[in-house]
């Protein structure tokens, strides 16, 4: 291992970049920090860096107090520009990989840092790739662009993949406490990059290649996909058989071995579950390779908005009012509880519908104060007993904690409840999933 790179790691002398400030990159920016790095950040979104600099932080697990101190001991330094780039030792990157609108992988937000950082490679940097993406991005995609600076990959600059695994809102598992895999293009720069993450999480596997390293981030989002998709399939069958589905899954959870629950919902939401199988989809193609079980979880979990949907219409004929002019009341907008996320939320699309067909919506997320809908902005409202009442229907879309679900399904008229909040099935006028 390049001895003077080894020594700064151990010492916390390296000096580490992060690019992209957003859910993944700023948690690691503070804990990077926190073990005594010097971190600057480096964000286009020159909003988000006033913000930051201000101390104040947009996302929901980073509180303000801990980003203040940082900022103010000039620990972490956040900009909107890549000057500082060869003071870097340690460059990890955390940018969007979304898909395009035929499902296919975008990596321009990729394509538009790598420009900047081909451009300003230097000798002694490790690059660290944190996004998931298709297996063989870090060594089609990066290694070539960066070899044009001249520099050799192993002895002048090393490149390595360490897929990010933050699960936002989760407080049993944080950073140091999820293990973090990583695959180096050599054996350098694996080790080096291993030796990095161990200053601040308790367990590093080094794996042998970046493809390896790319390839278990998307099984491990593949199989949460797949599975959600397999018990929305059962939920909806159990629907129409008149089996509660919420009772099965309880009851199957006893058995301490060989299996694990997973919960139907109205659709999956974030910028993971959704999204990241897809890119496996695509490279697969060029392999000639169908990957069946990806596209029909997609399939059936695109389905679930559409039933929720149809629900609510059932829900509401039951009550004779047809789905036009009702006020229906939607509880939780983010796409899982306790956060403000709203990427891919499902509750965006059941929403849309819900406009088309002339309903009169309103919302309430204490996460997220804003929507931005179908050219339309709406207000988080106060949940009251008036408004509770004076809806025609409360939607559960988010089961948020720290709200007594009975109590709101008691005060309300009627009730479609996507998450099995409301646990007394007694009563007659909620609908559960
Ligand atoms: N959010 C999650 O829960 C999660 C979990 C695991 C893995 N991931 C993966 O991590 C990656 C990042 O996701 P995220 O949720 O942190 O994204 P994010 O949208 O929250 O943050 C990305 C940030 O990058 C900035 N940015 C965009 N282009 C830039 C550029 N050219 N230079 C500098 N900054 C730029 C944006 O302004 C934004 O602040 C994705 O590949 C995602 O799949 C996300």
């Amino acid at each position: 291992m390049p001895t003077q790179l080894k020594e700064k790691i151990k010492n916390k002398k390296a000096i580490v970049g992060i690019i992209g400030l957003g859910y993944t990159g700023l948690p690691l920016a503070l804990t990077l920090a926190d073990a005594g790095f010097l971190v600057y950040g480096i964000d286009i979104d020159q909003n988000r860096v006033d913000l930051l600099k201000k101390g104040k932080s947009y996302i929901d697990d980073v509180p303000d107090g801990n980003l203040r101190s940082l900022i103010n001991k000039k620990q972490f330094m956040p900009a909107v520009n890549y000057d500082i780039f060869k003071n870097l030792d340690i460059v990890c990157i955390c940018l969007p990989t979304p898909l395009d609108k035929h499902k296919q992988p975008d990596m321009s937000y990729i394509q538009a840092a790598l420009d900047e950082i081909k451009k300003r490679l230097r000798r002694g940097q490790l690059i660290i790739l944190e996004s998931t993406t298709y297996p063989g991005t870090t060594e089609e995609l990066f290694l070539p662009q960066l070899a044009t600076s001249g520099l050799k990959v192993g002895q002048d600059f090393f490149l390595a993949f360490a897929p990010e695994r933050i699960d936002p809102g989760n407080k049993q598992y944080s950073l140091r406490k999820t293990p973090q895999v990583v695959g180096g293009i050599t054996k350098t720069c694996g080790q080096l990059t291993q030796l990095f993450y161990q200053q601040i999480i308790d367990q590093v596997i080094l794996v042998s290649s970046p493809r390896v390293a790319e390839m278990t981030k998307l099984l491990e989002n593949i199989f949460r996909v797949v599975n959600i998709s397999l018990i929305n399939e059962l939920a909806l069958l159990c629907g129409k058989m008149k089996i509660d589905i919420w009772e099965v899954i309880e009851a199957a959870k006893t058995k301490p071995y060989g299996f694990m629950p997973f919960y139907p919902g109205p659709g999956v939401g974030g910028h993971c579950i959704p999204v990241d199988p897809f890119y496996l989809s695509w490279r697969a193609k060029e392999y000639n390779f169908f990957t069946r079980f990806i596209d029909l979880a997609g399939e059936i979990n695109e389905l679930m908005p559409h039933y929720v949907i149809t629900q609510i219409i059932w829900a509401l004929n039951q009550q004779q009012k047809p789905i036009k002019n009702s006020k229906i009341l939607v509880l939780g907008v983010a796409y899982k509880k306790d956060i403000g996320d709203t990427r891919e939320s499902p509750a965006l699309k059941i929403i849309e519908d819900l406009l088309k067909k002339k309903a009169r919506i309103s919302y309430h997320d204490p996460f997220v104060p804003v929507l931005e809908i179908a050219n339309q902005k709406l207000k988080s409202i106060k949940l009251s007993l008036r408004t509770l009442k004076d809806a025609d229907c409360l939607l559960i879309l988010t089961d948020h904690s720290n709200y007594n679900y009975e109590d709101l399904a008691r005060q309300s008229q009627l009730v479609v409840d996507t998450r099995n909040a409301v646990k007394n099935k007694n009563l007659k006028h909620v609908f559960c999933l």
